[in-house]
């Protein structure tokens, strides 16, 4: 699991270093930690769709908002930027609520609560993801 390195230097201020952009499999939902805070990292593809194609990663909370004890880790599968929560590793969190990384947004349910989401920069291969949270929708 990668580790943020809340007190490295050389990146922007209030973010922490994740690791470097080959550490993260596309289309697969990572865990991070950032300021000793666990977080899921979600590489996208970066074909249309696929959100920024510079820098397709997004950081979310790490469980979902449906049944938190769901480590979207396990449960993410991703098509474009729309992560859902569908697993067959742990029973009770199959049941498909689909969020959008960028914002956090739930697309379909049955969650309702957004994912809070945290600001991510890639500098050169580098990914550094906010140790402050961009403020979550609920709808
Ligand atoms: S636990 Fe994620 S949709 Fe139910």
């Amino acid at each position: 699991m990668p580790e943020g390195d809340a007190g490295a230097t050389s990146g922007p201020v209030g973010f922490a270093r994740v690791g470097s952009k080959s550490d993260f499999p596309v289309n697969v939902v990572s865990r991070i930690v950032v300021n000793g805070d666990a977080r899921a990292l979600s590489h996208c593809d970066p074909t249309p769709g696929g959100g920024d194609p510079s820098c397709p990663f997004y950081a979310t909370q790490l469980h979902c908002t449906h049944v938190t004890l769901c480590e979207l880790t396990q449960t993410g599968v991703l098509a474009g930027t729309v992560l859902t929560c569908l697993t067959k590793y742990l029973p009770g969190c199959a049941h498909g609520s689909k969020f959008d990384v960028v914002t956090g947004e739930v697309k379909n349910g049955p969650a309702i609560s957004s994912l809070v989401v945290y600001e991510t920069r890639c500098l050169n291969d580098e990914i550094w993801v906010a140790i402050r949270s961009i403020a979550s929708k609920t709808r």
